[in-house]
């Protein structure tokens, strides 16, 4: 029955990470998948997510199935955080929200959403993009194309040639954008280039699918999401994906948030309808713990304000490491391949090594990073960062 089921190649993130895990040596560095580890190399639990899970814990009550869409006071709480409390396109109700498992499940709600009632259009994602992206959009049954994003000689983005590109897109194009910490290079937008590509993609009428996973990673929680609250105020009907897993820590619970960005509230309640029909048809509904964590943090002002300050000093530790890894790379690596380390954003830089040379890394010296090159800088810390230099150093030497 099965024997024509060939075998899975594996996932270039997910894979490594699980051979990271059994990977004997103990001087093993995982800065492969994107997950934020504290300076101690653990994962933390932050301290608003602690609190407010002995509050729920405390006062346990029972557990019925959520509704299709997901629990009523957290798709409200997260549709403010995303969007701001005061966005009018949110007070209008013209944002159709669906909690979702994670962002990688609101993807996947979106793209089957876009098969459905956009059958016919393309899905257009960044050169380079999350490996994932494409494989979600793929196995919804969508084509993928790229459009120019980054340029491996200044380690910057190819802007001009970006917004080009998508000028020339048919309409009705789905334009896959990270919001902010553009995965996996670190290299994002600016204002005025949000503001250029935004007028470029309402001329083309092409459809926006914005990725949010990293939110409060790049300049803050509210800079971070410039473009979607652009797209939002200016009335471009779009698609935006939202994830806790990183700025909360809560990876395994499987909280985020797929919202569509609708002309009319009226619009909108049927978008919503259809997304919901599309989770029952998935997984009937989605899961309840994380999401009444999440919940009582947004809407309980101390715990969000302790919340804040906690991914603000997580943002700082990166930004620590980054310094880190550049001063230690100094004598080793030059101009724009080294100043990569502190000008990219977010959790990865794009390291610009080799296939060959991570391997080297990994084998040679057990630091762990993607073969595209891509590095998770949130993995460093102030015990690792000095060794996983001199590797770095000695694989470039080895090269020379
Ligand atoms: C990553 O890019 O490493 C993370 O988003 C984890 C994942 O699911 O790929």
């Amino acid at each position: 029955m099965f024997e024509h089921i060939e075998a899975y190649p594996g996932d270039p993130i997910l894979t490594l990470n699980e051979n990271f895990q059994k990977d004997p040596r103990q001087n093993k560095v995982n800065l492969s998948i994107g997950i934020y580890f504290d300076e101690d190399g653990r994962l933390p639990v932050m301290q608003a997510v602690r609190e407010a899970e002995a509050a729920i814990l405390n006062d346990p009550g029972p557990k019925p199935y959520l509704p299709m869409a997901g629990f009523a006071p957290y798709r409200d709480a997260v549709q403010g955080l995303v969007f701001g409390q005061q966005c009018p396109a949110r007070a209008q109700g013209r944002i159709a929200t669906v909690q979702t498992l994670g962002g990688s499940g609101a993807l996947k709600v979106g793209a089957d959403f876009i098969k459905r009632y956009f059958p016919q259009a393309r899905v257009w994602v960044s050169d380079p993009s999350w490996e994932n992206h494409r494989f979600i959009f793929e196995r919804a049954g969508l084509t993928v194309n790229t459009y120019p994003y980054y340029d491996e000689a200044t380690g910057g983005l190819r802007f001009d040639a970006m917004l080009a590109g998508i000028d020339a897109l048919p309409r009705r194009s789905v334009v896959l954008l990270h919001a902010c910490c553009h995965n996996p290079t670190g290299v994002d937008l600016d204002h005025a280039q949000w503001e250029q590509l935004i007028a470029v993609l309402q001329k083309r009428e092409l459809l926006p699918f914005v990725d949010m996973a990293y939110q409060g990673f790049g300049a803050g929680l509210d800079d971070d999401a410039f473009a979607v609250r652009e797209l939002a105020n200016r009335g471009v009907p779009s698609l935006v994906a939202n994830s806790f897993s990183k700025n909360f820590s809560l990876y395994g619970e499987r909280c985020g948030g797929l919202h569509v960005i609708c002309e009319s509230a009226i619009e909108a309640e049927r978008v919503l309808g259809q997304l919901t029909g599309s989770v029952r048809s998935n997984y009937s509904n989605p899961p309840t713990h994380g999401a009444k964590i999440v919940t009582r943090v947004l809407t309980t002002p101390e715990l969000t304000l302790a919340w804040q300050s906690e991914l603000s000093a997580m943002c700082q530790r990166i930004a620590r490491m980054r310094l880190a890894i550049h001063d230690g790379l100094l004598e080793h690596v030059r101009g724009e391949a080294l100043s990569r380390y502190i000008k990219q954003r977010g959790m990865f830089t794009y390291t610009g090594l080799t296939a060959d040379q991570v391997e080297r890394l990994r084998e040679a010296h057990g630091v762990y990073i993607l073969r595209s090159g891509r590095m998770c800088v949130a993995g460093l810390n102030e015990k690792n960062v000095g060794p996983v230099t001199e590797a770095i150093a000695k694989v470039l030497a080895s090269a020379a």
